[in-house]
């Protein structure tokens, strides 16, 4: 059983999905732990409801070394960043090194990097006119959106699309294929060709 930390920044709806999937046994893993970036967002309200403890970096002074301490402490195996929008410390990244993935609401390399986030994702995907975007999910290394790629959804980008609708389209996207993700590293099927992960068998989008 993989020992999950998942970090948070606002509504969580992606941590919700991994805990749903727990719940129905679809992910051999357990999340121990829960970081925040901030004190108040409905994602941190959720883990509390659901007796998990929260901690809040950076938003109340916590060391890094103390963080890093904690997450060793709580047995985390795998880091699951899930819309924490603060740069994790070096020290964090080394230590969980190929160990650490975000998922990120476009196609990576395009429409990532600091200021893509949010709606400015989406916006700047309409601006090029292009017509097919997704979810990436990706490791996470010492710059924003930038590490080796997992995997990747594709969703279309439709006439009359707004950064709000197709949001809207990319969220249901992340919340079918995080899950899988996260399930498929918990049976361990990341494999590594050098410096670039697979998953191997590959995932499944059917059956829902
Ligand atoms: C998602 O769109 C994710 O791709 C991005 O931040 C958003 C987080 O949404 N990194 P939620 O907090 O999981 O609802």
């Amino acid at each position: 059983m993989k020992k999950l930390t998942i970090f948070i920044s606002g509504g969580g709806s992606n941590f919700r999905a991994i805990n749903d999937a727990i719940d129905q046994n679809l992910i051999a893993g357990e999340i121990v732990s829960v970081v925040a970036s901030k004190r108040v967002c409905p994602g941190a309200e959720y883990a509390r409801s659901i007796g998990l403890p929260v901690s809040i970096f950076p938003e109340t002074g916590m060391s890094e070394a103390d963080l890093l301490l904690q997450l060793q402490n709580y047995g985390t195996d795998y880091i699951i960043l899930a819309g924490y929008l603060k740069l994790i410390p070096k020290e964090i990244v080394a230590a969980y090194r190929k160990r650490m993935l975000n998922i990120h609401p476009a196609l990576l390399p395009a429409f990532g990097g600091k200021g893509f986030y949010g709606k400015r994702v989406h916006q700047g995907v309409l601006d090029t006119g292009a017509k097919i975007t997704g979810v990436t999910v990706h490791i996470v290394d010492e710059l924003y959106d930038h590490g080796p790629i997992i995997a990747q959804a594709p969703v279309e980008v439709r006439r009359g699309d707004t950064a709000d609708t197709l949001a809207g389209r990319v969220l249901k996207m992340e919340h079918r294929l995080y899950p899988r993700v996260v399930g498929a590293i918990c049976r361990g099927d990341l494999v590594w060709e050098g410096e670039i992960p697979f998953i191997d068998p590959p995932l499944s989008m059917e059956n829902d």
